[in-house]
C-alpha cells in the first residue's frame, strides 16, 4: 500500500525526535499502521540546518504553506508552537483537507473549539497526545481506554520544569529563587520560564483533559492558575512535618455545581503514589465511576518521549484517515452534539481543604483570636502545629517581639470563606506577616 505522506512544520527537538524515531522504527511501526508512514516534507526557517538532520529523499522547505500545498500529503504535524502563525497554518491545513498532528497546548486551550469545529466540517482529524504530559499516552486513556466512565476527577503533576524545581526546593531545602536559578544553568527552565513557573502550561493542559473527560468545550480562560513563585522552603518543611507534600497540580472535577479548572501549588499526602512522582517526571491520576483511581506515569516533556506521542497519533489517523469521519473518534471524547455547556466554576465556588501558616508575635490569645475567625467562619480545623520562627525576615513588628509560625490544617470549606476569613486574620495587629494560604487534596 502507498506510504502516508507527512508534511513536519519545524524540526526542533520535538521534530527531530519524531524523523529519528519514525526512521528507526519503521518497520514495528508498519506492522502496526499496516503501511509506511513516511515524513517526505519538512518545513522550517532554518533550511541548513534541517537538511542535516533528515535524509535526502526530504524534501526541505523555508515555507509552511508549500508544504500545506502540496497535494501528495496526508498529515501535517504542526510543532511551531504558541497561538500566532501555528494558528493559521492550522486552519490552512484543515481547508486543505489535511488530518493535522499537533503538540501545541496552548493553541488548542485557548482556540481549540474554533479548530475541532474546522475540522469537523472538513472531515479531517486533530490529534494532539504529544500537547499533554509528552511520553504519556493520557488523551488516548481518557478519550478511549476509560470510555465507559463517569470521569469524577484528574489530578496531575503536568508540568515537569516546576515539578523539578519543587523536588530541589524539598531535598535541598532551598528558596524558589535560588532553584529556579540552577535549573536555567542546567537547562531544565527555559530562559524565559513564565509559563512554566506561572501554571500557565499546566492549566493548558488541564483545559484539554477538562474538555475531554466531561464533554465541555475547552475554556482556559475560566481556569484558575496560580504557579509556584510564592512558595517558600519553610512551606514545605513544615508541610512535610504534617505528612505532606507540595506539588504544582492540574485539577478538575465535575460536582452538582459545575466543572472546576485549576491549577495551584497542592499539599497532598505523602503517601500517595503522585506524591512521590520527582524531577522532571509527570504524573495523571484520574478517577472513574466504574475503574476507581487509576495513574499514569512517564516523561512528560523531551524529544522522543513527545515524538512517542507524535507518532502514536500518526499512526491512529493512518488507521482511521479511511474511515466516515463520523465513526471516528471525535475530537474532544464525546460526539460534538452531545457536548455540554456545563460552565466552569469561579474560584470563590470551589470547595477545598486548606494549609495556613501565619508570623505572629508570640503572645497570649493570638491562637485563640485566629481559631475564633475560622469558627466564626464555619471553617473547622483539621490540626494545628505552632513552631518558634527561624527566621524573623517577615517580621513587621517593631523591636524585640517574640515570633512564632502558627501552621494550621483546615477540614474543607468554601474558597469564598476561606478568603474572608484570611483578611480578616490578616487584620489582626498580631499577625505580623503576609498570611501563606495553600490548598490541600487527599486525592483519596
Ligand atoms: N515546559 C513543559 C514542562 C513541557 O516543563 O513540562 C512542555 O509542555
Amino acid at each position: 500500500m502507498k506510504a502516508i505522506q507527512v508534511g513536519l512544520l519545524g524540526i526542533g527537538v520535538v521534530g527531530s525526535g519524531t524523523y529519528n524515531v519514525l526512521s528507526r522504527n519503521q518497520q514495528e511501526i508498519v506492522r502496526r499502521a499496516g503501511r509506511e508512514i513516511r515524513i517526505s516534507m519538512v518545513a522550517d526557517l532554518n533550511v541548513e540546518r534541517a537538511k542535516s538532520l533528515v535524509g535526502d529523499d526530504v524534501q526541505v522547505v523555508s515555507d509552511a504553506r508549500a508544504v500545506i500545498a502540496n497535494p501528495d500529503i496526508d498529515i501535517v504535524i504542526e510543532l511551531i508552537g504558541g497561538y500566532g502563525i501555528a494558528k493559521t497554518l492550522v486552519l490552512e491545513a484543515i481547508a486543505a483537507g489535511k488530518h493535522v498532528v499537533t503538540a501545541n497546548k496552548a493553541l488548542l486551550a485557548v482556540h481549540g473549539t474554533e479548530i475541532f469545529a474546522a475540522a469537523s466540517a472538513r472531515g479531517v482529524m486533530v490529534a494532539f497526545e504529544a500537547a499533554v504530559a509528552g511520553g504519556i499516552p493520557i488523551i488516548k486513556a481518557l478519550r478511549e481506554g476509560l470510555t465507559a466512565n463517569r470521569i469524577e476527577w484528574i489530578a496531575g503533576i503536568i508540568n515537569g520544569t516546576t515539578n523539578f524545581i519543587l523536588s530541589e526546593m524539598r531535598d535541598k531545602n532551598l528558596d524558589f529563587e535560588v532553584v529556579l536559578k540552577e535549573a536555567q544553568r542546567l537547562g531544565y527552565a527555559e530562559a524565559d520560564p513564565t509559563f512554566d513557573i506561572e501554571g500557565v502550561d499546566a492549566a493548558h493542559k488541564a483545559t484539554l483533559m477538562s474538555a475531554i473527560a466531561f464533554g465541555i468545550p475547552v475554556q482556559f480562560d475560566k481556569a484558575y492558575v496560580e504557579g509556584i513563585t510564592k512558595l517558600s522552603a519553610t512551606d514545605i518543611r513544615y508541610a512535610e512535618q504534617l505528612g505532606y507534600r507540595i506539588k504544582l497540580l492540574g485539577i478538575t472535577k465535575k460536582s452538582s455545581a459545575g466543572v472546576e479548572l485549576r491549577v495551584h501549588p497542592c499539599l497532598i499526602p505523602a503517601k500517595r503514589l503522585i506524591a512521590n512522582v520527582e524531577g522532571a517526571m509527570n504524573a495523571v491520576l484520574v478517577q472513574g465511576d466504574a475503574v476507581g483511581s487509576t495513574m499514569y506515569y512517564g516523561k512528560g516533556a523531551g524529544s522522543e518521549p513527545t515524538a512517542s506521542a507524535v507518532i502514536a497519533d500518526l499512526v491512529d489517523v493512518t488507521r482511521l484517515h479511511t474511515a466516515d469521519p463520523l465513526n471516528r473518534v471525535p475530537h474532544l471524547a464525546f460526539q460534538p452534539h452531545a457536548m455540554s455547556d456545563q460552565s466552569i466554576l469561579p474560584m470563590d465556588q470551589v470547595r477545598t481543604s486548606y494549609y495556613l501558616r501565619l508570623r505572629v508575635a508570640d503572645e497570649t490569645g493570638v491562637l485563640a483570636r485566629v481559631t475564633g475567625i475560622l469558627a466564626q467562619a464555619g471553617i473547622s480545623i483539621d490540626a494545628v502545629l505552632q513552631r518558634e520562627a527561624d527566621d524573623t525576615s517577615e517580621s513587621t513588628a517593631p523591636g524585640e517581639v517574640a515570633q512564632t509560625d502558627v501552621i494550621i490544617l483546615t477540614h474543607e470549606c468554601l474558597e469564598a470563606d476561606m478568603n474572608q476569613a484570611i483578611a480578616l486574620m490578616q487584620a489582626l495587629p498580631t499577625v505580623l506577616g503576609p498570611i501563606t494560604r495553600i490548598r490541600k487534596e487527599e486525592l483519596a
